[in-house]
C-alpha cells in the first residue's frame, strides 16, 4: 500500500504529523509532498522537524502568487508526481489552494483521492477555503470527516455513501503536545515580560480580515483596544498587507511577535486570558485546551465550539472587547472533535478501501 500525502501550508503540516505516525506504525508507504505553498521556515520547516515528520520527499518550490497562478503551478508540477508513484491513494488535507490542485490532479489521473477534514462548511463562498473545501469534497473518493456535523453537510450535498466519521487529527497531536509542555511556562512570558494568565493571544491572516483596507484597520483596533496586552502572532500575509496599506500593527495594547512553533504556540495559549483570532485551527485548539476564544469572522465551520460557549463569533470593536471580556464559560465533557485516536482511523480506512 503506497500513500502519497499533498501539503502545503501551515497547519497541513500539523495535521499531517499524526497520519504519518499512523502510516509508518501500519506498514504502509507514506510518500510526502510539499507544494511550497509555505516556504517561511517558521511556517514550514520547523513543523516538519518539531513534529518528527522528517523532510519532505518531494517539494515544488511554488510559492506564493494569486489563486489561479499559485493553483495552476501545483496542478502541473502534481501529474509527473502522481504519474511516477501511481500511489493506491493520494491523501489532501483542509481547504487550501494546495489541497485542491492535489485533488484535481489526481482524479484526473484517475488515483483514488482522500480528502482529511471532508465537510466542512462555512457557506460564505467568497472565501477561498470555501471554494477549495467544497470542489475538492465533490471530486474525492473518500471523504474523511471530523466531525457529526460535517458527516451530515456531506450527506446533505448527496455525497454520504463516500463519506466516513474518523473524528479530528488535530486533537490527536493536540493532546500529545499539551502533555509535553503543560509545565513549560511560555516563552513570550519572559520575553516580552509579560504576566501568565493576564494577556491575550491573537491570529489574524484571513483574505476577508487582511485585503481591504478599511476592514484590517478595524480589526486592528478592535485588538489594539483591550484591557490587557494582546501578543499578535504576525503571519506573513498581515504584515505583507499592513505595510501595503499603511496600517499600523504596533499601537495600543497589541505587541507584533513572529510566528511559533507548534509546542511554543500551545504553552502560549494555555497560559493566555484569552485567544482572538480567525483560524480554524486555533478555534479548535483554544476549545480542547479549555481557554475562551473570540473569533473575528461572521461565521464558523467549527459551530460546536460557539454551541457550547468557548467561542463567540466578533467582528466590530465593541463585539471583540465584549467577547474577550465574557465570563468564562462552563466546563464541558462534550467531545465533538474525536477521542485522540484519528489518525488510526484514517490510516484503517485508507487500508479497508483499498482492498
Ligand atoms: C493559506 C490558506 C489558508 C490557511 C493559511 C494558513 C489558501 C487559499 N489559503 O493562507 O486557508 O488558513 O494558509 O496559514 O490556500 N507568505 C509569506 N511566506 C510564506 C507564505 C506566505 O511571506 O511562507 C505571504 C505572501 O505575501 C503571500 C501571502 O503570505 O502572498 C499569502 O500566502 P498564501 O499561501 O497565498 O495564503 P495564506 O494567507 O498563507
Amino acid at each position: 500500500m503506497k500513500i502519497v500525502s499533498v501539503v502545503g501550508a501551515r497547519p497541513q503540516f500539523v495535521k499531517l504529523a499524526p497520519v504519518h505516525k499512523a502510516i509508518r506504525a501500519a506498514g504502509a508507504d507514506h510518500v510526502i509532498v510539499h507544494t511550497g505553498q509555505h516556504y517561511d521556515p517558521m511556517l514550514s520547516d520547523v513543523f516538519f522537524d518539531e513534529l518528527g515528520i522528517g523532510a519532505p520527499d518531494v517539494h515544488l518550490g511554488v510559492g506564493s502568487g494569486s489563486h489561479g497562478v499559485q493553483t495552476g503551478a501545483m496542478l502541473a508540477a502534481l501529474d509527473s508526481v502522481f504519474d511516477e508513484h501511481r500511489p493506491d491513494w493520494v491523501l489532501v488535507y483542509g481547504d487550501t489552494n494546495s489541497t485542491v490542485a492535489a485533488a484535481l490532479s489526481a482524479v484526473k489521473m484517475h488515483i483514488p483521492v482522500a480528502h482529511l477534514e471532508a465537510g466542512l462548511r462555512s457557506f460564505n463562498r467568497r472565501m477561498p477555503e470555501e471554494h477549495n473545501r467544497v470542489m475538492t469534497d465533490h471530486a474525492a473518493d473518500l471523504l474523511l470527516a471530523p466531525t457529526q456535523v460535517a458527516v451530515d453537510h456531506l450527506a446533505a450535498e448527496g455525497l454520504a455513501h463516500r463519506t466516513v466519521l474518523v473524528g479530528d487529527v488535530m486533537t490527536d497531536v493536540l493532546f500529545q503536545v499539551r502533555d509535553e509542555v503543560s509545565d513549560r511556562p511560555s516563552v513570550l512570558v519572559d520575553e516580552l515580560d509579560l504576566t501568565a494568565g493576564d494577556y491575550y493571544l491573537a491570529t489574524i491572516h484571513r483574505a476577508e480580515n487582511t485585503d481591504d483596507p478599511g476592514r484590517l484597520d478595524e480589526v486592528i483596533d478592535g485588538l489594539a483596544g483591550l484591557d490587557k496586552p494582546v501578543v499578535l502572532l504576525a503571519h506573513p500575509r498581515v504584515v505583507a498587507r499592513a505595510a501595503a496599506h499603511g496600517v499600523e500593527l504596533a499601537r495600543g495594547s497589541l505587541i507584533v511577535r513572529s510566528p511559533l512553533a507548534y509546542a511554543d504556540l500551545i504553552a502560549a495559549a494555555l497560559s493566555s486570558a484569552g485567544i482572538v483570532t480567525d483560524s480554524g485551527g486555533l478555534q479548535k485548539e483554544a476549545f480542547l485546551l479549555g481557554v475562551p476564544c473570540t473569533t473575528v469572522r461572521t461565521e464558523t465551520e467549527w459551530i460546536e465550539t460557539v454551541e457550547l460557549g468557548w467561542n463567540v463569533l466578533a467582528n466590530t470593536a465593541e463585539e471583540i472587547s465584549a467577547g474577550v471580556s465574557r465570563p468564562r464559560p462552563m466546563a464541558t465533557d462534550a467531545a465533538p472533535y474525536g477521542d485522540g485516536h484519528a489518525a488510526e482511523r484514517v490510516v484503517k480506512t485508507l487500508l479497508s478501501a483499498a482492498g
